[in-house]
């Protein structure tokens, strides 16, 4: 790998960078179906053109970019990679704008080559893999496998009251295509995603996925009684701060002792006012586990202590998921192959999600990790060093190669 590929990964890099990033904290704030995401879709169907791919945007908004070498039959399920471009707010630059960054920069590694593939190789971009605006994780994944009904996606709702039917309606798309997409699901021939690295367990530029942890996000409804903060005694309060407060304690100590990963990062208090008490409190939580009983268990153990909680407090508790993901375990086989195309490539699992885990239950999947030094992620800080973004390029060209099964002058 040559540094001309690290030149040539940080200016494409440097390209899109700058788009959808806040400029108070260097964060990204790239929802779907905004301006922000409107720049994504055209800087990547430009970067696509600019490679004669074939450009495609499906019903559910997901973007596919193809490339049918000579000679192949369009028809031929295809070799796919990509990745999302969505974040989450304020989230770092690299969670799946890697991935998509990666296979355009693959796609060109493999000309260079000289690998005639045997099949189409193709790029996708997922809509709204981080659920940031609408609240469902692999949104466009979802909806594509089937695995989502159309009527629910259309009519989720972002933070301002705006359908996902009205958001794809003002941006030119039409929402009555929402749903499966059989057809483009059985030209998947092997789908591999590259991603960076959220933790710090990958100690080398590449590393092969084996696992997804089960994973969701359930809405916690704390009521009580709206009342005065100066004149209301504190004996007579019902404030569903003190239980949502209690809950959040809980949720970190539960996750502590059961091995598990417990997170309430989004809270919403009404009426969210200096000087009262809150008649109620909304908050998610983000619940993990390396397997479904001990998820399943976690999230149990909280909702039982917030019950009892509100009990005391006087108040009202209700747990509702909004997004779950089940355990996903891509193909030992597939993972081992890769692992031996990238020269015994260390093979681990990870707790983030990701649209590689809904395709898992479709087609055969697998994921490559790029070394993320800090393990920071879903922030700004969340960083990459161009040179293994620039092995994660060639890897993923070794790989799609021999997936595709291209004779090369070399590789
Ligand atoms: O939340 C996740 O695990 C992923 O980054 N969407
Ligand atoms: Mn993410
Ligand atoms: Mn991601």
């Amino acid at each position: 790998m040559g540094s001309d590929l690290t030149a040539r990964f940080a200016a494409l890099w440097a390209s899109l960078a700058p788009i959808g990033r806040s400029g108070d904290s260097g964060g990204y704030l790239r929802y779907s179906w905004t301006s922000a995401d409107a720049d994504c879709r055209e800087w990547f169907t430009e970067e696509a053109m600019d490679r004669d791919l074939d450009v495609e945007v499906d019903g559910n908004g997901n973007i596919w970019a193809t490339w049918l070498p000579d000679g192949v039959d369009p028809a031929t399920p295809a070799i796919v990679t990509g990745s999302h471009l969505d974040s989450v707010p304020h989230g770092g630059a690299y969670d799946g704008p890697l991935g998509v960054v990666s296979a355009l920069l693959a796609v060109d590694e493999m000309r260079e080559r000289g690998v005639r593939p045997a099949t189409p190789v193709r790029i996708a971009v997922f809509t709204e893999e981080e659920g940031s605006r609408f609240g469902i994780a692999c949104l466009g994944s979802r909806l594509m496998t089937g695995s989502l009904p159309a009527d629910k996606a259309a009519a989720l709702r972002d933070r301002d009251g705006i359908t996902l039917a009205e958001a794809m309606s003002g941006r030119g798309q039409d929402p009555a295509l929402l749903g499966p997409d059989p057809a483009r699901l059985a030209g998947i021939d092997t789908f591999v995603e590259l991603h960076v690295e959220q933790g710090r367990a990958l100690q080398v530029p590449v590393g092969v996925a084996s696992a997804i942890w089960p994973h969701g996000r359930w809405r916690l409804e704390f009521t009580g009684e709206g009342n005065h903060a100066g004149t209301t005694r504190m004996d007579d309060r019902h404030d569903p701060m003190l239980t949502f407060a209690f809950t959040v304690l809980a949720a970190n100590k539960q996750a502590r002792t059961s091995g598990a990963h417990a997170t309430v990062g989004r809270v919403q208090a009404a009426p969210n006012a200096t000087n009262a008490i809150p008649s109620s409190v909304t908050a998610w939580l983000d619940a993990r586990a390396a397997d479904e009983p001990t998820l399943a268990g976690l999230v149990e153990a909280i909702a039982t202590q917030a019950k009892d909680r509100a009990g005391r407090d006087g108040t009202g508790f209700a747990a509702t998921a909004e997004s779950t993901s089940a355990e996903t375990a891509f193909s030992a086989m597939l993972a081992a192959r890769i692992s031996d195309v990238l020269g015994g490539a260390p093979v681990l699992p990870t707790g983030a999600g990701h649209d590689a885990g809904v395709l898992s239950g479709h087609v055969p999947t697998a994921m490559l990790f790029v070394r993320n030094p800090t393990g920071v992620s879903h922030a700004p800080a969340e960083y990459a060093t161009d040179e293994d973004c620039a092995a994660g390029v060639a890897a993923l060209a070794d790989v799609l190669t021999d997936l595709a099964a291209g004779s090369r002058d070399s590789l």
